[in-house]
């Protein structure tokens, strides 16, 4: 033991300057699957260093929470409590849901509350996440480490001969870096100078020698990562952050940008023995791209600011019993929206705004974000192209919620194959024009809005985000509409309504909705049909908001004599 450790020091000593090789186990986060999720946020303890343990945010009794695996047509159940001191929201990235299920600013959950948000999954399978978004608190809550990924699947996937043995050939990688203080606490800070992996320093893991899928996560507040391997082998592009990409695509490095999602493969069948590193190669991003700059002595300077770093080391193993070993040579056929198809171009702006002494800051449209400020109203299944145009002198990760978009043009060209498929978010180069193609289909609901904004924490809360809503009735109010399902009587009433439903659908909540947009009554329900009392309501006229077990609306006026 003595000699061994006699070794290492000196091992250390002759390779000074080099990586030590004393890495921590990566941490593979529990899975819930199902229909009915129950999740708990709290403080939890960590122990992350050696010495204190850390205090963290946590799901469910851990530093960054379960992956959910849903499949996609289940209508999934979500309770989440919140157990912390703060608000928080639970903002569901990437989903296709009504804007009152979505957990953006909105959907605030206070202190020793629960939130019981519901829907149909509609999107593809690909890799998306859970993480809190309230208004000027997100940085702090991300950094605590309050999130989790979410995995969907679906029948196209499912049929294809890849790897999906969570944990085994099919690895969560969740990638963000954090700054210590001498207690070995978090401090908010835009960048950190220790990568985490699945909120692990130094983290390794033994993969089996054959065709391994890693789903990778930028859940950074900021940094973008340079995406390769130590030996720059080529590996395999599948998906985006919205779905299967239509064949793998072959690169040595892509960059991943705060928020985003890429599955990828990496073949390494007849490899058993060795070892390669996942590595961001940063020291040759432009000082444009967030984790290029090097800030040497400034309130933005960080260890791995335009570096090379480990993500995770791989230790090759033994192949399992059944191992994959070929690459696919197609994965499906997307569909995407011909910009001919659209109806409207909308340009977006993304400025640099000099605030007095705090640095710079950046503006959406040439604004700070309001919460009662609607930036645009979309109609229902509008398809729509929306121009990003940046004069600002850094770039921009952005992110849209409800749908999910192709790109048309990053600076006047075809995006590169790797981003060539269905995404949410799209790093917006410095001084560059990005334009993507979006139908906002489903649903609608003018009173709760969708968010648009750059996912770089401290950029949002400080105001870079827009709010949009989709639907167009003439009061302004209008859902899905599949009102024929749905009786309303007596109209008008002196004060009680009854609803009822056809072919059995279940409403779990009724609201009812004032001429200017307010709601000014609201019960949860679990009934196909129910008599309400309004009575306490002014005499004019109310929409009544009924929204059902798949988060579908179903709207109808009546008039309070
Ligand atoms: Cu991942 Cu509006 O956020
Ligand atoms: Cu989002
Ligand atoms: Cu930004």
């Amino acid at each position: 033991m003595k000699l061994k450790t006699a070794l290492f020091v000196a091992l250390g000593l002759a390779t000074a300057g080099t990586t030590t090789a004393q890495y921590n186990a990566l941490k593979i986060p529990d899975t819930l699957s199902g229909t009915t999720f129950n999740l708990t946020i709290r403080d939890t303890f960590t122990q992350i260093l050696t010495g204190n343990q850390t205090i963290t945010g946590g799901i469910n009794g851990n530093f960054w929470g379960p992956t959910l695996i849903w499949n996609k047509g289940d209508v999934v159940h979500i309770n989440v409590e919140n157990r912390l001191a703060d608000t928080t929201t639970i903002h569901w990235h990437g989903m296709h849901l009504p804007a009152i299920m979505d957990g953006g600013p909105h959907q605030p959950i206070p202190p020793f509350t629960t939130w019981s948000p519901y829907w149909k999954v509609d999107n593809n399978a690909a890799t998306y996440w859970y993480h809190p978004h309230l208004h000027m608190m997100a940085e702090e809550q991300l950094t605590m480490g309050i999130g989790g990924m979410i995995i969907v699947r679906d029948a196209t996937e499912s049929a294809l001969n890849l790897p999906r043995t969570y944990g085994v050939d099919d690895i969560p990688v969740m990638l963000t870096d954090r700054k210590f203080d001498a207690l070995n606490q978090f401090v908010v800070a835009h960048y950190g100078d220790s990568m985490m992996t699945n909120g692990v320093v130094r983290a390794q893991r033994t993969i089996p020698a054959q065709v391994v899928r890693l789903r990778l996560l930028d859940a950074a507040t900021e940094r973008s990562y340079n995406i390769g391997f130590s030996d720059n082998r080529t590996f395999y592009v599948i998906t985006t952050d919205g779905g299967l990409v239509n064949a793998p695509v072959p690169v040595t490095r892509f960059l991943l940008s705060a928020g985003e999602r890429v599955e990828i493969l990496v073949n390494c069948t007849g490899q058993n023995g060795t070892s390669v590193d996942l590595k961001a190669f940063n020291a040759s991003l432009a000082p444009q791209v967030p984790g290029g700059e090097s800030f040497p002595g400034g309130p933005f300077a960080n260890a791995l600011g335009h570096a090379d770093f480990n993500i995770l080391h791989l230790n090759i193993g033994a192949p399992t019993a059944s191992p994959i070993t070929t690459i696919p040579t197609t994965l499906t056929t997307n569909t995407f929206y011909p910009e001919s198809s659209a109806v409207v171009t909308r340009t977006v702006t993304i400025s640099d705004s000099a605030i007095g002494g705090g640095g710079p800051t950046f503006l959406i449209n040439h604004k700070f974000f309001e919460m009662d400020e609607i930036d645009y109203h979309v109609p229902l299944d509008n398809t729509e192209i929306w121009e990003i145009k940046s004069t600002s002198g850094f770039g921009h990760p952005f992110h849209i919620h409800d749908v999910e978009f192709h790109v048309l043009t990053i600076n006047g060209a075809a995006p590169p194959a790797y981003q060539d498929g269905w995404k949410d978010v799209i790093f917006v180069p410095a001084n560059q024009t990005v334009r993507f193609i979006a139908k906002f289909n489903d649903y609608s609901d003018s009173l709760k809005p969708y968010m648009f904004h750059c996912h770089i924490a401290l950029h949002e809360d400080l105001g870079m985000m827009g709010q949009f809503v989709v639907g167009n009735s003439p009061a302004g109010i209008m859902n899905k509409v599949k009102n024929a399902k749905m009786k309303l009587y007596p109209n008008p009433t002196k004060g009680v309504i009854n609803f009822e439903m056809e072919n059995g659908i279940v409403i779990k909540h009724a609201s009812v909705i004032n001429l200017h947009g307010q709601q000014v009554f609201e019960v949860a329900l679990n009934a196909e049909r129910a008599e309400l009392n309004v009575s306490a309501l002014a005499k004019g006229m109310y929409f009544l908001r009924l929204t059902d077990t798949e988060g579908g609306s179903y709207i109808k006026s009546y008039l309070m004599e």
